[in-house]
């Protein structure tokens, strides 16, 4: 029997637009998504039983059904189970190095990491479509985790059109551990203010989700153009966030006054905040400075950079 072990990125939202409401009840997106080196690691072993177990080392992360990485696991062995009933159950273990709750898709590259390695370990043979297709009906970002690299996500997020990989653009992270902010609160408290701002023709919806891809951060992206790409940022979620959480406010204010800072932004539905540098040393440099002005231990801060990949295979171990 096989074993694997995957390295599943998290994501920044170098751009978030909210367009309008869809009838599924979700929002209608215009995102650019990227992956990032920190990542979680997933390991998966086959099971002498026939249940998905789930282990992790962070004691927030819960490991029953509620984990998107449990009911990755569940939908594959109830797509396929002949292949549960002959491999048997499976046990998932989460190093978790992302932070949780932080709109770095910490819970989806997890799933998104399951469904790559049961594929490998029940030799399904699906193709990334296949595999995205399911991803989507775990999470809107799970898609992407699994394609990674620098994306354009349009409808639900789900919708992914590539682009050239932006390798190597530097960046500090923060996150405050005890801070969480929930998704649907951050998406319903935007619809309570903005929805007068939506698009509701599906005519003009799509326009709008497309314009994206003529949209001047995309052609600085094209440029390979960190600094311009810096000015470009954009989270419409930032306008309900900000406002209810003021140390991320705070955060976003002293990243914005750092010198050597180019740019800074909240991830997704935050409270993460991510600020785009020139260069590693230069990150180190203000995380220092971040540290220093913030000494409060509940702040976590990571060096990290963008990379070009979603899930990758780390190790197979056992006969084929
Ligand atoms: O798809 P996912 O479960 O990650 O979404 C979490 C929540 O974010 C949804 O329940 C919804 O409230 C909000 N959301 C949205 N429109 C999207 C994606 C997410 O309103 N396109």
């Amino acid at each position: 029997m096989r074993s694997y072990s995957l390295i599943a990125p998290a994501k920044i939202n170098l751009y978030l637009e909210i367009i309008g409401s869809r009838p599924d009840g979700y929002h209608e997106l215009a995102m650019i998504m990227q992956s990032i080196d920190l990542a979680d690691q997933i390991d998966l072993h086959p099971a002498s039983t026939e249940a998905i177990r789930v282990y992790c080392n962070h004691p927030q992360v819960p490991t029953d059904k509620s984990n998107l990485a449990y009911r990755a696991a569940e939908l594959m062995a109830n797509q396929f189970p002949g292949a549960f009933s002959n491999f048997g159950g499976i046990d998932i273990t989460v190093k978790k190095r992302i932070p949780v709750a932080a709109g770095l898709a910490g819970g989806s590259t997890n799933a998104a990491a399951v469904l790559v390695g049961i594929d490998l370990l029940w030799n399904l043979g699906l193709t990334k479509s296949e595999l995205e297709e399911l991803g989507a009906s775990l999470g809107s970002d799970v898609p992407f985790c699994i394609a990674g690299g620098t994306v354009i996500a349009t409808g639900r997020g789900e919708q992914l059109a590539p682009l050239p990989s932006l390798n190597h653009i530097h960046l500090v992270l923060a996150k405050y551990r005890s801070l969480e902010v929930s998704t649907p609160w951050a998406y319903q408290t935007y619809r309570q203010e903005f929805a007068n701002t939506y698009v509701k023709n599906t005519e003009d919806l799509a326009a709008r989700a497309n314009a994206v891809h003529s949209g001047e951060i995309v052609k600085a992206i094209l440029d390979k153009d960190a600094a311009k790409i810096s000015q470009k940022l954009h989270n419409d979620l930032e306008k309900v966030v900000l406002p209810a959480y003021p140390k991320v406010l705070q955060l976003r204010e002293l990243f914005a006054s750092q010198e050597g800072v180019i740019g800074t932004m909240m991830s997704g539905s935050g409270p993460s905040v991510f600020a785009i540098v020139e260069s590693k040393a230069q990150a180190e440099v203000v995380k220092q400075q971040i540290r220093t002005a913030i000494p409060d231990e509940d702040l976590e801060l990571f060096v990290t950079q963008t990379i070009a990949n979603g899930i990758q295979i780390l190790q197979e171990t056992g006969d084929r």
